[in-house]
């Protein structure tokens, strides 16, 4: 081989090496590599580094994990000493691994050798998820996909296509939700037809959004016209197709035994006051994941609902920043993750329905609640997938041991 063949081929391996290097194929996540030209790990973005199919490679990728991450911690940060026993399996039996706890109560922790102490007196004897010693009443997650189909069709309240004019603008990565910053000059709504709101259990529902003080660690004291205003809502909502379905499935499956019974529970997991600041009952399920309410951090916590976000920002109390998902479907209802800013306080990653009617997302959050109380629950809307995670408030309780509704939130489903 002569000079000139030798020099050919160093040129030919230099021309393959700097094009692996010049993508990012086979390389997401790599640390930081300072023989390539471009980088393709997260950090590239701020480093203004990343390769030029970065974003399509690995950037959704990353999001989409980074995103459910993020929820986890955002929402739930308090989880692990707040909404949960930690230490115990009592309702974490077969519980996917979370890093965060102290001990685990799925089958493989006998392996691991991580299990909680009560793990063989609760969990052991395969119990099944939600503690229904019949297995005929335990609900799988196959009848969770069935009966949210059935919710979601039975949604006939809900806004049609021409019913809101959405404009979302910009969508950022979730690397970037912690920026605060407004890059959404317009409003989120452009347009919403208010004739949606003088349906009953829309108007209902409004009412009930100003009942509350936003701030935690301020009591909230109910009238009598406000207490009268939760029945109103839950009669309404009782009288639609989505509620009907929803009492008829979980009847079925013997965890209420006259719609009646139902309506109580409901309104004591969503309506019955709690302590989630300094004073004496200043929150309530309901008010969490409604109508949202504001920690003495500035922090937005809770505010999952399309209808309180629209009033709001109709009257100039929310400013849309940006959104960093935007769910598959085509028409309503949809699912957005948003920053805003309430009244001078930011939300970094907020989920909302668009378009569903308040019974919907009551329906599906208490659907989640009591067959999956604080943990993550698969659903199925329209045929695409849909996880909503759930927490109990674990410091005080109703009825015999009953627990309330600390949130309810979608999360992104895994892909
Ligand atoms: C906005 O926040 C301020 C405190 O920062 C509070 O005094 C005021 O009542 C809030 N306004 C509304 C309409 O919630």
């Amino acid at each position: 081989m002569g000079t000139r063949d030798l020099l050919l081929i160093v040129l030919i391996c230099r021309l393959a090496w700097a094009g692996s290097m010049e993508s990012c194929a086979h390389r997401c996540e790599e640390k930081f590599n300072k023989a390539a030209d471009c980088q393709c790990n997260h950090q590239c973005e701020q480093h203004k580094d990343c390769c030029e199919d970065y974003e399509q490679l690995c950037a959704s990728q990353e999001e989409s994990k980074k995103m459910e991450a993020e929820w986890e911690e955002k929402e739930t940060a308090p989880a692990s000493n707040v909404y949960l026993a930690p230490n115990s399996c009592h309702g974490r039996c077969q519980e996917a691994y979370d890093q965060h706890h102290p001990c685990h109560c799925n089958s493989k922790c006998q392996k691991f050798g991580n299990c909680c102490e009560d793990y063989d007196s609760l969990c052991a004897n395969g119990e099944p998820l939600d503690g229904f010693s019949h297995s005929s009443d335990a609900i799988t997650k196959e009848e969770l996909l069935t009966i949210s189909e059935k919710i979601y069709k039975a949604d006939t309240n809900k806004a049609q296509k021409e019913d809101i004019v959405l404009n979302s603008q910009n969508h950022i990565s979730s690397s970037e939700t912690n920026d605060q910053v407004d890059r959404s000059p317009e409003p989120l709504y452009s347009y919403v037809n208010e004739e949606l709101f003088s349906k009953p259990t829309y108007a209902a529902f409004i009412n009930l959004l100003n009942n509350y003080h936003a701030a935690t660690g301020q009591g909230e004291h109910f009238n009598s016209q406000q207490l009268a205003e939760q029945d109103t809502f839950l009669q309404e909502i009782m009288k639609t197709a989505v509620m009907k379905e929803l009492y008829s499935f979980l009847h079925q499956k013997n965890r209420y035994s006259s719609k009646q019974e139902f309506v109580s529970d409901l309104k004591n997991m969503w309506f019955g006051l709690y302590t989630r600041g300094d004073d004496e009952g200043d929150s309530s399920g309901f008010e969490h994941v409604f109508s949202g309410e504001v920690k003495k951090r500035k922090e937005v916590s809770g505010f999952h609902n399309w209808i309180r976000f629209y009033l709001q920002e109709k009257e100039g109390l929310v400013n849309y920043y940006s959104h960093n998902y935007n769910g598959p479907w085509d028409s309503y209802p949809d699912v957005l993750g948003m920053q805003f800013n309430w009244n001078g306080s930011y939300k970094e990653v907020g989920t909302a329905f668009i378009g569903s009617s308040p019974e919907f997302e009551f329906a599906l959050y208490s659907l989640c609640f009591i067959s999956r109380p604080g943990k993550v629950c698969h659903l199925s809307l329209g045929g695409y997938p849909l996880a909503i995670q759930t927490y109990t408030w674990d410091k005080i309780t109703y009825g015999n041991g009953k627990k309330y509704v600390a949130t309810a939130y979608v999360v992104s489903p895994k892909e």
